[in-house]
């Protein structure tokens, strides 16, 4: 019977940091209210014309191989998480390979659109592959780019405060030990409220959805020809081109889905909430992961959190903190680690690893 165990960690984020007060110089914004409604102090921007999704996912992906004691061509297959590409198409997991410099053909490369749970999605689609026998070297990465297509108008202050940059990535093995590596991992979906925490512009849509719903909206279709949809002037001279979210709803799902998807997890296994040595939960607001803290009963240093100085990274979010709790010494062998996500489609999962 395989395992699949997580061989090598790594994690880069960009230099540059943007503070809450740098901006506030750009939008209608503050400190104190960033602070106060997601814990966020900064986060971090990557640089404009030298670094993409791509190529800070190579960073932590480098770091990660390195870990795992393989070289770049033991890699067999890719795992890419991201929802800022650097491409439409192709996805960034042919781009991460030839920046890697990966020559060999005979690896898959497979780009997951499953936003802030991109991570746990990826893990799961990992254990498949490693635990039947078929992949020996998978190599997950999360990585964002948010910076590039965020509103930085007062218009997009509920949602640009919150997004920052960086890239995290994990090699994944096979392993024949008893009970190490992924234990579970637990996925969900429910496209009810697809709208309510999306970028869906530009698009194919054509505004079919919003018409099925009753909520007719018209980006400028009305008068587009064939290969004018996906992106109008209109969308574009009224700035539907960013990502739209309303908070409020997305918070009191996230706070409902992270105890129950977690609770699904340990029922599997059999463990109990006393047996988890480190929980890291997505980094989507400091208020919800202290509310999953206290229904788990976890201490603080048993959490990590490091929203306070990313922001949100999205697919890019776990394996940062992840990766950072391992370099603290705060992930051993043998501890039981807790990961779960909430995000947009909505989607959302958990995944418990014997490290
Ligand atoms: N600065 C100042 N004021 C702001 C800002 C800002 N950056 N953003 C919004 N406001 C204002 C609003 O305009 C509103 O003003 P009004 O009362 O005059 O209308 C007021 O603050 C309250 O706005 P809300 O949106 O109700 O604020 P809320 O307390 O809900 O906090 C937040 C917003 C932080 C986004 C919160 O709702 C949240 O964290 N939601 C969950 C986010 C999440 O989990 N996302 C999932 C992951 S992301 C992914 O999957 C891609």
């Amino acid at each position: 019977m395989l395992y699949t165990k997580v061989a090598g960690i790594g994690h880069y984020v960009p230099e540059e940091v943007v503070t809450n007060n740098d901006l506030a110089e750009v939008m209608e914004t503050s400190d104190e209210w960033i602070q106060e409604r997601t814990g966020i102090r900064e986060r971090r921007y990557g640089i404009k014309h030298e670094e993409t999704t791509t190529t800070m996912g190579v960073r932590a992906a480098e770091i990660a191989i390195e870990r795992a004691g393989i070289q770049k061509e033991d890699v067999d297959f890719i795992i890419f998480a991201t929802l800022s590409p650097d491409y439409y198409f192709p996805g960034c997991g042919v781009l991460l390979q030839r920046e890697l410099g990966i020559t060999k053909t005979e690896v898959g490369a497979l780009d997951i659109r499953n936003q802030c749970s991109g991570f746990i999605y990826g893990l799961s689609i990992a254990d498949q592959f490693v635990k039947t026998g078929m992949y020996k070297n998978v190599l997950l990465v999360g990585a964002e780019m948010h910076s590039m297509g965020l509103d930085f108008s007062t218009r997009g202050r509920n949602v640009t405060v919150i997004f920052g940059d960086g890239a995290g990535a994990v090699v994944l093995q096979p392993t024949e030990e008893e009970n190490r590596g992924i234990l579970t991992t637990h996925l969900h979906s429910d496209g009810t409220y697809a709208e309510k925490l999306a970028f869906i512009n530009p698009g194919a849509h054509g505004g079919y959805h919003h018409k099925k719903m009753g909520n007719e909206v018209d980006y400028g279709y009305k008068d587009a020809k064939y290969g004018e949809m996906f992106l109008t002037q209109t969308m574009m001279d009224e700035a539907h081109i960013y990502p739209n979210m309303e908070g409020q709803f997305v918070f009191k799902l996230a706070v409902q889905k992270f105890p129950e998807v977690i609770q699904e997890a340990l029922d599997k296994t059999g463990l109990t909430k006393e047996d988890i040595d480190m929980f890291v939960p997505h980094q989507a607001n400091l208020r919800i992961s202290q509310f999953v803290q206290k229904r788990l009963g976890l201490r603080d240093d048993q959490v990590w959190n490091n929203i306070q100085k990313y922001g949100n990274t999205t697919a890019a979010s776990i394996p940062i903190a992840l990766c950072e709790a391992f370099e603290a010494g705060k992930v051993n062998k043998g501890d039981l680690v807790c990961l779960a996500a909430f995000g947009s489609g909505f989607t959302w999962g958990s995944a418990l690893i014997r490290w």
